[in-house]
C-alpha cells in the first residue's frame, strides 16, 4: 500500500520534501508568500482601494514582485552566513514567487487597458520605463520555465548556474524599471537597490575570500555609501536637486532614517552572525553549502 509519505503526489507539494514529508519551513514561507496576494483579493473585495482599484493593483503586485525578488537572491547568501542548509529548500519558492507576481501584475495592467492589444503593445516598445519592466520579466520567465529539475539535467548543471545567473541581470532590469516609474519618493526603490547592491558585493567577495566579521563590515560601510550615492543621482537626474542636499539629508535623522544606513546595519549584522556562526556554527564543509536541486 502507499502511504501519504511516499505518496508522489503528495512530493509535489510546494509545502514537502521530495519524498512527501511536510516541510514547516516551506509550509511557512509558502503562506507569507500567498499572504500578500490574500491581502490584495480582501483590499478589492471590501472596496478599501482608490477610485481606481486596479491601478492601485498594479503598484501593489509590482511592489511584491520585486520584493520578493531581491528576497529569493538574499537566500544562499543568508544560508552560507547563517551555515542553515535547510534554506535551500525555499530559494526556488520564493524565486517563482516573484515571477507570478510579476505575472499578476503585468495580466493587472493589462486589464487596466481594458485588454486592448494593439494599446498594449504600443505602450510596452514606446514607453522605455515598461520595455525595461519587459526585460526583467523575459528574464525571469525564462528562468522560472527552467527552474525544475529536467531542466537542469538536460541543460547540464554548468550551462544552467550560467543562465540562472541572469536573475541578476533580471533584477537590475526590474529595479530600473522602479526608479523610471517613481515620481517623487525613491525611498523604498533606493532600499531594494542597496540590498540588490550589496548582494552582488556578497557574491564577489565570496568568490574571492572567507567572508568574516572585517571583510562584511566594510563590505556593509561601500554599500551603504554606494546606496547613498545611488539614491542621490537618481533624484538629480530626475528633480535636479543638488546631490549634497541629498546626501546630507542622510545625516538628518529627525525624519526618517535614509535607505543607506538600512543597508549598511543589515550588512553589519550579518557581518555579526557570520561571525558567531563561524565561532560556534557547525563546519562549513564545501558539501554541506553546495548547491541543492529543491
Ligand atoms: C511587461 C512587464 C511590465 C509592465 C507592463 C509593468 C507595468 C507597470 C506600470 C504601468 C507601473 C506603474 C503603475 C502606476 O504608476 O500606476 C509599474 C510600476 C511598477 N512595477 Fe512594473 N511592469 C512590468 C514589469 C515589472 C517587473 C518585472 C517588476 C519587478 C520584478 C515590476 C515592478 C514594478 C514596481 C516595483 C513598480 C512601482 C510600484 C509603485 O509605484 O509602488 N514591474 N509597472
Amino acid at each position: 500500500m502507499q502511504t501519504a509519505a511516499t505518496s508522489p503526489l503528495s512530493s509535489w507539494m510546494p509545502w514537502s520534501d521530495r519524498a512527501g514529508r511536510l516541510v514547516p519551513l516551506k509550509l511557512v514561507i509558502l503562506l507569507a508568500l500567498c499572504a500578500p496576494a490574500a491581502w490584495m483579493v480582501l483590499e478589492w473585495r471590501m472596496g478599501w482601494l482608490s477610485p481606481k482599484p486596479i491601478g492601485d493593483l498594479v503598484k501593489e503586485s509590482g511592489d511584491w514582485s520585486i520584493r520578493m525578488l531581491v528576497v529569493s537572491l538574499a537566500v544562499t547568501p543568508l544560508r552560507y552566513v547563517l551555515r542553515w542548509n535547510k534554506l535551500v529548500l525555499v530559494r526556488r519558492m520564493v524565486g517563482l514567487a516573484a515571477l507570478y507576481y510579476t505575472l499578476i501584475h503585468l495580466a493587472l495592467w493589462c486589464f487596466d487597458l481594458h485588454l486592448d492589444w494593439m494599446r498594449i503593445f504600443t505602450e510596452l516598445f514606446l514607453r522605455t520605463f515598461l520595455t525595461v519592466g519587459l526585460a526583467g520579466t523575459i528574464i525571469m520567465v525564462v528562468l522560472g520555465v527552467t527552474s525544475n529539475d529536467w531542466s537542469i539535467a538536460r541543460l547540464g548543471a554548468q550551462r544552467w548556474n550560467w543562465l540562472h545567473a541572469w536573475v541578476y541581470l533580471g533584477a537590475a532590469a526590474s529595479l530600473l524599471h522602479y526608479f523610471m516609474e517613481v515620481r517623487l519618493d525613491a525611498t523604498e526603490a533606493s532600499l531594494l537597490s542597496g540590498f540588490f547592491i550589496l548582494l552582488m558585493t556578497f557574491r564577489w567577495v565570496r568568490k574571492r575570500a572567507t567572508p568574516g566579521f572585517w571583510n562584511l563590515s566594510l563590505m556593509a560601510l561601500i554599500c551603504g555609501i554606494a546606496t547613498a550615492l545611488a539614491e542621490a543621482a537618481y533624484y538629480k537626474i530626475s528633480t535636479g536637486v543638488n546631490v549634497m542636499r541629498v546626501l546630507n539629508a542622510n545625516l538628518d535623522f529627525s525624519y526618517t532614517i535614509r535607505p543607506a544606513w538600512w543597508v549598511f546595519g543589515v550588512g553589519v549584522i550579518v557581518a555579526a552572525l557570520a561571525a558567531v556562526r563561524a565561532r560556534f556554527g557547525p563546519a562549513t564543509g564545501r558539501k554541506a553549502l553546495s548547491p541543492s536541486r529543491r
